[in-house]
């Protein structure tokens, strides 16, 4: 099957007791035992349920991937991917991740005894020099928050295996629509399914996909013994956002790719980020790597926090808040919300000026999200 049928169908075969075309919301804690220590196929709703299973079976499948695990966040997955981390293990990671990953690795894992060495994501190179013998794991994010610079996923595989460590890339900003890091030597993907693969902004959910029989069976174990795992109605809403990802994500893409020329070419921004550009300057690997560039778009104006304040205020189809990834398009002021946690001079050194805008383009008519910046960039 090709991705979009998997997308509807993948892990949802009609229910077999009644036999709707949907699987139910499995509402249930406990199933019965069909005799002494013989449950039958699910147990206790923590270590299986069976919305969950076609949830889980569907990513999967998206992916490329022969297992698939769901948690109860995108932040609930990557500490399942570092739950295997011991005291003295070593991790290298990209040094463009989302804050609350950077959170858990600096506050959380560091005080346990594991350390993280983090590097430019755009120079395979800078993996190498970082590699120790106790690195068990490479943690890449691409297209990075909120500058979209990409990592090699191939180059950086092979480096990541030389050393005997695993490569995993939270795919969260392309979706598996458009991007498939298992099939480029990832040996584990993790999403915030919070985002495109749920795609209406009302749930948040987290999911880890791998070909790697004992890195699932790690993964599943923690899943089942610290328990963040997603209720059923997430599971639901999930597996029906995912039944139009393919089409979503072909308008999210069309409508992003129409708003970065169009800032590109106005006299009010001084530069516009997007993968779909041929001025990003590593346009030509997100051709290679990629299925699509995504519907992130960051440009950025020269007149600091008061311009930007006057831009969303004057915005009135873009919402301004966090997060992405939902049908709507938002707009979001990385130095002030997803940044607001680093020093100035953290934000300098990672090139997030005050000036930087980060839109998440929705599916909405593209004219009205033109027309919309356009007022809005005037007023500024
Ligand atoms: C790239 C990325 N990874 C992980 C997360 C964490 O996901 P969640 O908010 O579902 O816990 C986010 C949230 O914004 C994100 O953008």
């Amino acid at each position: 099957m090709r991705f979009s049928t998997k997308a509807i169908r993948a892990g949802q075969s009609p229910d077999p007791s009644t036999g709707s075309i949907i699987v139910p919301v499995y509402q249930t804690v406990n199933f019965i035992f069909d005799d002494v220590a013989r449950p039958h196929a699910f147990e206790y709703s923590r270590s299986g349920n069976p919305t969950r299973t076609a949830l889980e079976q569907c990513l999967a499948s998206l992916e490329e991937a022969r297992f698939g695990l769901t948690f109860s966040s995108g932040m609930a997955a990557v500490d399942a991917v570092l739950s295997f981390m011991r005291p003295g293990d070593h991790v290298v990671s990209t040094e463009h991740i989302y804050g609350g990953t950077l959170r858990l690795f600096e506050q959380v894992y560091r005080p346990r005894g594991v350390s993280f060495a983090y590097v430019d994501g755009t120079r395979p190179q800078a993996f190498a020099e970082a590699m120790r013998r106790s690195t068990k794991l490479v943690w890449i994010e691409t297209p990075a928050n909120p500058l979209l610079q990409l990592v090699d996923v191939r180059a950086v595989a092979q480096i990541t295996h030389q050393h005997g460590a695993r490569l995993a890339a939270d795919n969260t900003f392309s979706s598996p629509y458009f991007q498939r890091p298992l099939t480029q030597g990832a040996d584990v993907v993790m999403h915030s399914t919070t985002k495109y693969v749920s795609g209406h902004s009302d749930v948040i959910g987290g999911a880890v996909v791998t070909n790697d029989d004992r890195l699932y069976e790690e993964v599943k174990f923690y899943q089942n013994a610290a328990g963040a795992v997603p209720g059923p109605w997430d599971c639901w809403l999930s597996l029906r956002g995912l039944k139009t990802l393919a089409v979503r994500m072909r308008q999210h893409e069309a409508n992003a790719q129409a708003i970065a020329e169009f800032l590109q070419k106005h006299p009010k921004v001084q530069e516009t980020i997007y993968p779909g550009l041929p001025s990003h300057p590593q346009h030509e690997l997100a051709r290679m790597q990629m299925d699509g560039f995504g519907a992130i778009v960051t440009f950025r104006l020269g007149g600091g926090v008061e311009q930007v304040r006057r831009l969303v205020k004057a915005l009135k189809v873009f919402l301004f808040a966090e997060s992405l990834g939902g049908v709507e398009s938002l707009a979001c002021h990385p130095a002030t919300m997803s940044h607001a946690t680093l020093t100035a001079e953290e934000r300098q050194k990672a090139g997030i000026t005050d000036g930087t805008i980060r839109l998440s383009v929705g599916i909405e008519d593209v004219a009205d999200l033109i027309e919309d910046l356009e007022q809005a960039l005037q007023s500024c």
